[in-house]
């Protein structure tokens, strides 16, 4: 983020965050939220603070504060009801929603805890599989773990990502892969020159989710375990 920042105050930029899933999480001390001008979260049903769906963005410009409230309710002038000086959205969450998510975020550090020890068990079962790589975490970061992510050598593991997902699926262990690349998403084809990002395109070839979630139990976990070791050929 250093970086990023560095390059957007030298060309004058906004920096926007997606902390989708990153909830509390913390870069060199710092946590999500306050490291962008802007930085947005989910609450979508999967993700480890929920309230089943719609977010939150997090901003210490008044300005964009302002802008971000009279967009989210349909464009209406604060000081005058049912005036609109410019065209918004309906991108309010209900009270009952927030009174959900209120109660999440009084057992958050339960709930990461959790999100840690899970991650913690994966990681200590699965190190040291030939074929099987697992995402590296830099030393300045905190991180909240969402999903288990892993990548497959199809030359070391003896099969590929999908045989994988197949052989998982086989034993009713349900797996998700990785996202396809933004810049291979028809809207973001950009015809006048050709992006090769191919450290982007090997992830996302290579990459599953396992299954990830705060109720999960030491015992689950240890399934998943031995059913993907034992996948490998
Ligand atoms: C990095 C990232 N950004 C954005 C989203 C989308 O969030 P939402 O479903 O709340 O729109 C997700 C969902 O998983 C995500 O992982």
């Amino acid at each position: 983020m250093d970086r990023i920042g560095e390059i957007a105050a030298k060309h004058q930029l906004w920096v926007i965050e997606d902390a989708a899933e990153a909830h509390f999480a913390r870069y060199k001390g710092r946590l999500t939220g306050t490291l962008a001008d802007a930085t947005v979260f989910s609450f979508f049903g999967n993700k480890i603070i929920t309230c089943g769906e719609g977010g939150a963005i997090t901003t210490e410009d008044p300005e964009l504060d302002r802008r971000i409230r009279l967009l989210r309710n349909q464009g209406m002038d604060p000081a005058r009801r049912y005036f609109f000086p410019v065209v918004g959205y309906n991108y309010r969450l209900t009270n009952v929603a927030c009174a959900l998510l209120c109660a999440q975020l009084e057992k958050r550090e339960r709930l990461i805890r959790r999100r840690r020890e899970i991650y913690r068990r994966y990681r200590e079962r699965l190190e040291g599989i030939a074929g099987l790589g697992l995402q590296p975490v830099a030393p300045w970061a905190e991180v909240t773990p969402w999903l288990f992510c892993a990548t497959i050598d199809p030359e070391r593991f003896g099969r590929s990502r999908d045989e994988v997902m197949d052989v998982l699926q086989a034993s009713q262990i349900e797996t998700r892969p990785f996202f396809i690349p933004i810049h291979e998403l028809p809207p973001y084809v950009d015809d006048r020159r050709t992006l090769c990002l191919p450290e982007t395109t090997r992830l996302a070839a290579t990459g599953l989710n396992l299954p990830t979630f705060s109720g999960m139990s030491d015992g689950q976990i240890d399934r998943v375990c031995a059913a993907l070791a034992a996948a490998r050929r």
